[in-house]
């Protein structure tokens, strides 16, 4: 047994394919943030995930690195909560085998960022790999190993959380009750989108323009934001998409107040927009200075330690689980205390 099992067990995850974003940061870091004292924690860089498509080694390893020190810089804090890397702990690996085969083929054909992912990967590489489409059981190893009950993500996770709680009842109805149904926690900004194509969600993959990136330098950041689309004009009852992203980055960042005054001159059609496009500006930057300031003091030598440090917590509990799994459904070498009993 886990020495904090009394505790509900919350776990998230997120891959290394480039710089964080604020997609990022208010649809799911934030939380993590707030949920570090109420609950156990379990934030991981999702390395292996980010070898389902095309990498580069050595940037691969740099991104992680730097994801370690963004999420510190964020405020994870590694007393209070076991940050780690993904491959450092290879039994989610394992567990994920053992899910593949209570994973429905169909069920991972109908995932829709799988059939995105695909058509874009079609596009620009050889060819599409099996991990790509196994991506949702690797997540399910991730959460269910832990035992996560609570796991804090943005909407585009939530089709994964489903097939992830659909696995935990297949295993539990065949091989006794074991792991929990992991209900996903939103946050106020579920889905943020890109400032140059308000219509789809703000992702590393559509390229830098679609996303403000938490570490990027002010002008650039501010380059964005300028550019953002709006519309020409008053559009009737509904706020065009990137107007709405606007106000959502405002709300996000700024008072009450300095929100309600935007909103009420939108209503009365005076707005101007390069002046919302300012505000939202000045606040964004006011919320992430601290974490800026925070994140050119952290060292190389800050990743290490916090990485080593969460290695080891989050294994012993990994390594529970998996000898309880291969215990269960009959793989692994005989356990000592069952040698001779049948
Ligand atoms: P990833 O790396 O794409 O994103 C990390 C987190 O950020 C959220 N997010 C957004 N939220 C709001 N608006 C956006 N535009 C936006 N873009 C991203 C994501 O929903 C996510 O919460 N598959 C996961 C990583 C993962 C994982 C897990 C998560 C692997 N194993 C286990 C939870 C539990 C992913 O690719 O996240």
């Amino acid at each position: 047994m886990s020495p904090f099992k009394e505790k509900v067990r919350v776990v998230s995850g997120i891959q290394p394919t480039g710089e964080l974003h604020i997609g990022n940061y208010f649809g799911a870091i934030r939380n993590w943030l707030a949920l570090q004292d109420e609950y156990e924690c379990f934030f991981f860089i999702a390395d292996y995930h980010a070898i389902t498509e095309e990498w580069d080694p050595e940037q691969l390893r740099r991104n992680t690195q730097n994801l370690v020190l963004d999420l510190l810089a964020c405020g994870i804090d590694p007393e209070r909560s076991v940050l780690f890397v993904q491959s450092h702990v290879p039994e989610h690996t394992e567990l994920c085998w053992v899910f593949n085969a209570l994973a429905g083929y169909g069920d991972l054909q109908r995932m829709t960022q799988f059939k995105e992912k695909r058509e874009h990967v079609e596009r620009t590489q050889e060819f599409v790999s099996v991990g790509l489409f196994d991506y949702p059981v690797l997540q399910a190893a991730d959460i269910l190993i832990y035992h996560g009950a609570k796991v804090p993500v943005g909407e585009d996770q939530l089709q994964h959380l489903e097939l992830t709680r659909r696995i935990a009842r297949r295993f539990n109805a065949r091989f006794g009750a074991y792991f929990p149904e992991p209900e996903p926690l939103l946050s106020e900004a579920p889905r943020i989108m890109s400032p140059a194509a308000p219509e789809k969600k703000m992702s590393k993959s559509l390229g830098p323009k679609h996303y403000l990136a938490l570490f990027e330098p002010e002008e650039s950041f501010w380059e964005k934001i300028k550019t953002a689309v709006t519309d020409t004009g008053p559009q009737g009852e509904t706020m065009s998409p990137g107007v709405a992203n606007l106000f959502l980055l405002l709300k996000l960042s700024a008072a009450p107040e300095v929100y309600e005054g935007f909103r009420a001159e939108y209503a009365q059609g005076t707005i101007r927009y390069a002046k919302l496009k300012e505000a939202v500006f000045e606040h964004l930057m006011e919320v992430l200075r601290p974490l800026r300031e925070r994140r050119a003091k952290l060292t190389e030598a800050d990743a290490r330690a916090a990485m080593e440090r969460g290695a080891a917590k989050a294994q012993k509990v990994a390594q529970e689980t998996l000898h309880e799994v291969r215990r269960r459904i009959g793989v692994g070498p005989v356990p000592p205390d069952d040698v001779g009993t049948s």
